[in-house]
């Protein structure tokens, strides 16, 4: 799940994101990504509603309460689109050595090896590169604007919601 705001710092430090209830408590959440604007943060399997809080030593912020959509990000309803009206699809449909065709070739990635780990949105090139010039890749796409913070969110949930083939 991500929690929207602002000021939350570019990095955790010490802070760490705990389920509070209904559903899991006491559960540490495993944090994905920390951005000033917004913490990604993988929800316990089989949870359906719950409570976040941001906790730092002895402080607490108040839980925020949240219900788990059924909702998945669909590779070909969600990313196909987003990778045609960018014109990644153009470079990177036979005429480059990264495929975004399908699940498959992204994994396999191209020259500097896969471009998503499951799981993993943050730290994948696929994201990465998209966010800012990456391992000595420029920003993508390359040579045009930065695509909406939008479509980038759901290229990383999909990567986070380990990378289907749907
Ligand atoms: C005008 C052509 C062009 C467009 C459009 C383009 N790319 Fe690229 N892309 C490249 C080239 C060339 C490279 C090789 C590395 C570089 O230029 O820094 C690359 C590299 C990459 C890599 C790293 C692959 C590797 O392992 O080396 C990723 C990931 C990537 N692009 C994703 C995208 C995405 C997603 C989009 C659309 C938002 C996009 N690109 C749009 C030309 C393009």
């Amino acid at each position: 799940m991500r929690i929207l705001g602002s000021g939350f710092g570019s990095a955790a430090g010490e802070r760490r994101v705990v389920f509070t209830g209904p559903g899991p408590a006491g559960v540490e959440g495993t944090i994905l990504s920390w951005n000033d604007d917004g913490v990604s943060v993988l929800v316990p399997a089989g949870t359906v509603v719950g409570g976040v809080a941001i906790v730092e030593g002895e402080r607490r912020s108040n839980a925020l309460l949240f219900e788990v959509a059924s909702d998945l990000v669909s590779f070909v309803d969600d990313l196909r689109p987003i990778f045609s009206r960018q014109g990644c699809a153009s470079c990177h449909g036979g005429t480059n050595d990264l495929f975004l065709d399908t699940p498959a070739s992204i994994l396999r990635g191209g020259n500097h090896g896969p471009a998503a780990i499951p799981r993993r949105g943050a730290e994948s090139l696929l994201v990465r590169v998209l966010r800012g010039p990456a391992d000595g890749i420029n920003r993508m796409p390359f040579g045009s604007p930065q695509i909406p913070a939008a479509d980038i969110l759901l290229i990383e949930d999909w990567v986070n919601q380990g990378v289907r083939n749907n």
